[in-house]
């Protein structure tokens, strides 16, 4: 049969609004919702003092939505924020969530509205001892990075201090009602936040391109992000204010949520949780380090596909051009520059042996040809990680 008439689905409910002062409109557009009180959520750091974060609150109350509050978010957050953020919702009598910050703030909202819809906890969900039986309060969206596309994805992730370990949670409810995206407001990043998070976003079109999941809806979402970061990633990082930059990259870190929302990812983002929650590395660094890697040892079984996404880097392989942009960028070219020891790689494997999405990589890796690729990462080592 035709590669056109394949069944698929595709889902994005989202509202979303694009555009450079868009955050003014967040009020207006929450109450044409019917949202009249609402627990804004951001992170612990310098957020609330930004001019975008002052539109964003001066927009709500003109539009005559009562705020509270919890501003304290931080990187990967864990099951006790996402308690603490659903107790306020309930306690205010709050009818949503509004984000504001990057994907951490967005996901605790994400999870808190999930938990008070149901009187569950986040816990319960992450490990199956729970189905949501009522969809998560309304989301708004409003991210201040371009990377994880939260913004528009079902998904949420939270760590599990005591585990050690980073959950993901996909719920249709977990798709934002608004999403706001306005470059301006992501103009203030600093390059190494721009470059992490920018690779994070370019990890997700490419690992969604190359999902078994992938479908015609999602390819053409995911070329178009693809093209939109390998053009402006690296002026964004060199001129933070190049508004037409920043507008590509927000643009590209929102669409690839909504694909890959409906594709899953793979195992770059597999092995990049594990990292992330036993060594504290930025999860948008992690992606990035590890990505070329993966991309070499997918490249046999995926090469017809992966000429699509070349076509938008100089010639060579995929895995080459994302090397080359991760050196241009800053970024190290192994785990092992991270402070990551050898000794430590195993439980990095034993984690990543378990991701949920592993089943989306189209090439089936073995647990041993998992390991040698985590080993070729550490190392740096590109000929090995093409003989996986
Ligand atoms: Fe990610």
């Amino acid at each position: 049969m035709s590669e056109h008439y394949r069944a698929f689905s595709f889902l994005c409910p989202t509202r979303l609004e694009f555009g450079v002062g868009a955050v003014q409109k967040t009020g207006g557009l929450a109450r044409e919702l019917g949202l009249s009180s609402v627990l804004l959520v951001s992170g612990s750091g310098p957020t609330s003092a930004s001019e975008g974060y002052r539109s964003l609150v001066a927009s709500l109350s003109d539009a005559g939505i009562a705020v509270d509050t919890y501003a304290a978010v931080t990187p990967d957050p864990d099951a006790s924020q996402v308690r603490d953020c659903a107790r306020l919702l309930t306690s205010g009598g709050h009818n949503a969530v509004v984000a504001y910050g990057g994907g951490s703030p967005m996901d605790c909202a994400k999870s808190a509205a999930l938990c008070a819809a149901n009187g569950k906890d986040i816990l319960d969900f992450l490990y199956g001892k729970a189905a949501p039986g009522t969809p998560a309060l309304p989301i708004v969206a409003v991210p201040t990075t371009a990377g994880t596309g939260s913004e528009l994805s079902s998904a949420a992730v939270t760590t599990d201090r005591q585990a050690g370990k980073k959950l993901g949670y996909s719920h249709p409810s977990f798709f934002p009602r608004l999403a706001i995206v306005d470059p301006e407001v992501q103009a203030s990043m600093p390059p190494a936040v721009t470059s992490a998070t920018g690779m994070d976003a370019l990890t997700h079109a490419v690992e969604s391109f190359l999902s078994l999941g992938a479908n015609p809806a999602s390819d053409a979402i995911n070329l178009a992000c693809v093209r939109l970061i390998a053009g402006n990633l690296p002026k964004a990082c060199r001129n933070g204010a190049d508004l037409d930059a920043r507008s590509g990259m927000a643009l590209a870190a929102a669409m690839a949520g909504a694909a890959f929302s409906n594709t899953g990812l793979g195992m770059v983002h597999g092995f990049a949780h594990p990292v992330g929650a036993l060594h504290g590395v930025a999860h948008g660094l992690a992606n990035a380090v590890i990505l070329p890697y993966v991309l070499a040892a997918l490249r046999p079984a995926t090469a017809d596909r992966m000429a699509h996404l070349e076509a938008f880097f100089g010639p060579g392989p995929l895995h080459s051009s994302v090397a080359a942009l991760n050196r241009e960028l800053g970024v190290p070219s192994g785990l092992a520059s991270l402070g990551i020891a050898e000794g430590q790689l195993e439980a990095i494997a034993a984690d990543a042996r378990t991701y949920r999405m592993r089943p989306r990589s189209p090439r089936a890796f073995t647990d041993d040809e998992l390991t040698t690729l985590l080993h070729a990462a550490w190392a740096g080592d590109m000929a090995a990680a093409e003989r996986v």
